[in-house]
């Protein structure tokens, strides 16, 4: 008896979508298990029809109106590779609601609508799968939620973001300024032509609030995690926009390097399991280490937990093909039966009143990295600094443990009073 086959409709074929209807389309019925229904492509929905018809995609099946693919009873499951906010939170909704499957890549829907989204495939029983979302190519959330899932985790930290891990590299490497390696990574198709959401960390804080879906439990708001570092007067610029090629010239003389890295850890307050602290942004990491290691457009993320200990996954954090790799999975695994990507877990708390983040990070004791331009070596910083590099446009120091309004303190009382930089915890 050959199983009835699982009928998919996708919707958007841009630089995913594309790709993941090459795969059905290259390996329709090859790609399912023995055990396995067959997959079988049945609609493509986009804006623009003649655009999509003109670069190759399947002429008879294509459609500018998503809203009738979800709601046709001869779809099993919609992947969902439009992207944003609307329609997508519509479509994606109304299939669940509706009982179909839904995979989507879509980072920004799951960490503004997730808890919501989460409660109607729970009331209906439809799974939601969202292996892409976080990592592209690398499998990251299914091994976090099922094979990982008899662990207390502590900790998931990682560099989530290609685009910002591609300019801070090319600035580690001399290539230039931020503003001139940003405008290189346009040309090259790493950076959108509006690349706010990435240099700015908001991608890299939705994907953090998928990663701490699947290991703490809780959908936490995106808009409570801490985005930006501490300057030696007040704050920093959000994710990457203040860090300065000179910064990382500073970094490398003392061994260190500077990434853009989210992390999300269980808190240790009075209620430790409520308490989930979370932060994307740029903090000093060996050169050589594993966050250090990584370069260009790829992505590691760390989980930490007891009793596995830290486990990494790296790979290709973005691009179609990769990305691809991760939604087709997805299918495979409905077409074998499977659930919802947090099917290890328990049900989630909506706990964004619970989320604790570094608002205030001036009490805080961490080992600290800065630049500070101008200053010369044995000025201000000798009997501070475990470390310190005079690069002959500044001074890099590096600190052993201490709270960072002492090290504020130290550095205003003797440096120029126009003097401000970054200031990065070190972690390795
Ligand atoms: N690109 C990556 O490397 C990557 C990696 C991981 C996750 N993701 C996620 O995957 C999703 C898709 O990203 P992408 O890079 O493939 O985007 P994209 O290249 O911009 O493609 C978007 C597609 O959706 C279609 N679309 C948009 N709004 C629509 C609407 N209202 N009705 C019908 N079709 C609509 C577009 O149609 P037209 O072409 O006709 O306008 C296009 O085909 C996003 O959620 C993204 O965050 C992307």
């Amino acid at each position: 008896v050959t199983a009835a086959p699982l009928r998919i409709a996708v919707l958007g074929a841009g630089t995913v979508g594309g790709q993941v209807v090459r795969g059905l389309v290259e390996h329709a019925g090859a790609a399912a298990s023995d055990e396995g229904r067959p997959l079988e492509l049945t609609g493509i929905a986009v804006r623009d029809v003649e655009g999509a018809r003109a670069r190759g995609l399947p002429s008879h099946l294509l459609t500018d109106a998503p809203a009738h693919l979800v709601a046709d009873p001869d779809t099993d499951v919609i992947v969902e590779l439009m992207g944003g906010d609307e329609p997508a939170r519509t479509l994606v909704g109304a299939a669940l609601q509706a009982g179909k499957a839904v995979v989507t890549a879509n980072k920004h829907l799951l960490a503004h609508h997730g808890a919501a989204l989460e409660a109607i495939s729970r009331a209906s029983g439809a799974p939601l799968r969202f292996e892409a979302s976080v990592g592209g190519g690398i499998p990251v959330l299914s091994p976090l939620a099922g094979d990982l899932a008899a662990n207390r985790i502590s900790a998931v930290r990682g560099i989530v973001n290609g685009t910002t891990n591609y300019i801070l590299s090319a600035m580690a490497a001399g290539d230039g300024t931020y503003e001139a390696v940003l405008r290189d990574a346009q040309e090259r198709g790493y950076a959108e032509a509006d690349p706010s959401g990435d240099v700015e960390g908001r991608d890299a804080i939705n994907k953090l609030v998928v990663l701490a879906r699947l290991a703490f439990d809780a959908w936490l708001d995106p808009d409570t995690i801490a985005d930006r570092p501490a300057s030696v007067r007040g704050q920093g610029g959000p994710g990457i926009t203040g860090v300065t090629a000179l910064d990382l010239e500073g970094a490398r003389a003392l061994g260190l390097t500077l990434r853009l890295v989210a992390v999300a850890s269980r808190g240790d307050g009075a209620n430790p399991s409520r308490t989930i602290r979370a932060a994307v942004m740029p903090i000093a990491v060996p050169s050589d280490g594993g966050l250090g290691g990584t370069g260009g457009v790829r992505n590691r993320i760390e989980v930490t937990g007891e009793p596995v200990g830290t486990v990494g996954f790296d790979g290709p954090g973005a691009g179609g093909e990769a990305t691809s790799s991760a939604v087709l999975g997805d299918l495979l695994a409905l077409a074998r039966g499977a659930g919802s990507t947090w099917a290890g877990r328990p049900v989630a708390a909506d706990s964004r009143s619970s989320t604790t983040t570094a608002a205030d990070p001036g009490g805080a004791s961490a080992r600290w990295f800065a630049f500070l331009p101008g200053v010369r070596a044995g000025h201000v910083v000798d009997d501070l600094a475990e470390a310190a590099a005079d690069t002959g446009t500044g001074v890099a120091i590096r600190t052993g443990w201490l709270p960072l309004d002492q090290l504020r303190s130290r550095i205003v009382d003797a440096a120029p009073a126009t003097l401000d930089a970054q200031i990065y915890a070190i972690d390795d």
